[in-house]
């Protein structure tokens, strides 16, 4: 009896020692807790999203926790999909700027200012930066990382480019270089031509739709002229690089100029048509451009549809990877976002790229690739040859010739010949093209898209 008391007794002891103990536990795991406060600009589309995302408790993690202490806005009174305690809401950015409980500061207002004098304060005042703005950060990513790396500040990038946030961790830290780059960053575009050619629509029709459905802006010429894609590739490669090309070096082309007809024609040649960022390196030498580009259906990059984005990477020792993801949207945007916070609060840092190599860009006249060319010519004998004779003369040789009878009108003697070319240089297809414009043979001007094969 006295024995087992005892027992008990000692029993007690280990409880209560055991007790003890996952108290300390636990308060040892309070304090260990880092809180970070975080302070908003924009509770727009993703700004709205990433409230509702640390809102939520599921983002709850034992080893931090994220506070939102303020937001900043535009207008106070504002219909919004998220509601906030008012509390909250602020149109004065020092609110933000001079908390000293904000330690880490999410710009998704967009534009280029004030949202680069706030992020540039807030680093200089020690505070981790989050940012969306890939217009921002195309104008502006040396500077920005400069100061993010001299205030040893976090910079998370991930949301600027949401198809290839996924690798842009392994892109930075990765030892080897990219040696090519092929993507489709702009859902917008993608829509586009998905549905001129699922439907069998203008580009004008399309557009519309795009923009009743909110795909795109009232004003959509970043993303159909090609800029929005353009900024993610310059931000993509500054960050892989450490060299961030000046936008306006960067050849750029939209697809105002495609039509319903061209799909069709590149279907009947085994193409489909994409706005396509392209990067390729050849030691210190580096292509980069963005335009329209005929890719073989059924492979890689040509099998993504409507708002889907997409990105294809070899690197020097000829490792490919790829990512498929969607290319833009509140959720996908503001889970970026929260992915950059869990990386920032784990001290995991992303590697600064200010000036890690120097790379020359080729001039696109240089630049090889293969040609689309949809000529308006006479319907008449002796026409194909005086194209070919000109492309010949430029040392540009024909693959593959469509004609086709169907007129413009019936009153039109003028019919589209497509030809596609094998590899020639940019500046002489362009020459040859003027003095093709030019015969009294052809109306209009000339449509010229490339051609590339992508890596996959
Ligand atoms: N939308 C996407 O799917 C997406 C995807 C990737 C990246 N991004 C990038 O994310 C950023 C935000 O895009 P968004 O679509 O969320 O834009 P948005 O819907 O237009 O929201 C912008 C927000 O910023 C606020 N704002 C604007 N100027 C301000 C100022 N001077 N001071 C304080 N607040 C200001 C606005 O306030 P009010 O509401 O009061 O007007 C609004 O809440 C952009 O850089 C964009 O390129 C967007």
């Amino acid at each position: 009896m006295r024995g087992s008391s005892e027992a008990f007794r000692f029993l007690d002891k280990e409880i209560s020692l055991c007790y003890f103990l996952s108290i300390l536990e636990r308060k040892k795991a309070r304090m260990e807790k880092k809180t970070f406060g975080v302070g908003l600009f924009g509770l727009g589309t993703v700004g709205g999203g990433v409230a509702e995302l640390l809102l939520n408790e599921n983002w709850k993690s034992k080893d931090y926790e994220f506070v939102l202490k303020k937001v900043a806005v535009r207008h106070l009174n504002k219909r919004r999909s998220i509601s906030l305690p008012s509390r909250l809401l602020t149109t004065n950015p020092r609110e933000v700027l001079e908390d000293p409980e904000i330690d880490t500061v999410i710009e998704v207002m967009g534009g280029i200012s004030p949202a680069k004098e706030i992020i540039i304060e807030a680093l200089r005042k020690g505070k981790n930066v989050i940012t969306a703005n890939k217009a921002l950060l195309a104008r502006s990513g040396s500077l920005i990382f400069k100061e993010a790396t001299e205030n040893n500040c976090y910079l998370g990038v991930r949301a600027s480019n949401i198809a290839s946030y996924r690798l842009i961790e392994s892109l930075a830290y990765s030892p080897s270089k990219i040696e090519e780059l092929i993507g489709i960053f702009n859902g917008t575009c993608n829509y586009i031509l998905t549905e001129m050619e699922r439907r069998g629509e203008s580009f004008s029709n399309v557009l519309k739709k795009a923009q009743e459905i909110g795909y795109t802006e009232k004003d959509p010429s970043d993303d159909i002229d090609g800029y929005d894609t353009a900024h993610k590739l310059v931000v993509l490669l500054g960050l892989t690089s450490g060299h961030f090309l000046p936008l306006e070096s960067l050849f750029v082309e939209g697809i105002r100029k495609i039509t319903l007809q061209d799909i069709l024609f590149a279907k009947e040649l085994g193409y489909r048509i994409k706005l396509v960022a392209i990067a390729r390196r050849k030691g210190e030498e580096l292509e980069a451009r963005v335009h329209p580009a005929l890719l073989p259906i059924g492979r890689g990059l040509a099998r993504l549809d409507g708002i889907e984005n997409g990105i294809e990477i070899r690197d020097e020792t000829g490792v490919e990877v790829g990512l498929q993801a969607p290319g833009a949207g509140r959720y996908p945007t503001a889970t970026a976002i929260l992915e950059d916070l869990v990386c920032m609060a784990e001290g995991r840092k992303l590697v600064s790229p200010y000036q890690r190599e120097h790379l020359t860009l080729k001039k696109m006249e240089e630049v090889e690739t293969r040609y689309y060319l949809r000529f308006n010519a006479l319907d008449q004998a002796g026409v194909l040859a005086k194209i070919s004779g000109i492309l010949g003369s430029y040392n540009i040789s024909i693959k593959a010739v469509l004609q086709k009878g169907e007129r413009e009108s019936e009153r039109s003697e003028f019919v589209p010949v497509i030809m596609l070319t094998h590899k020639a240089r940019e500046k002489d297809v362009q020459n040859a093209i003027r003095k093709i414009n030019s015969l009294s043979v052809i109306k209009g001007e000339t449509l010229l898209i490339r051609v590339e094969e992508g890596i996959f």
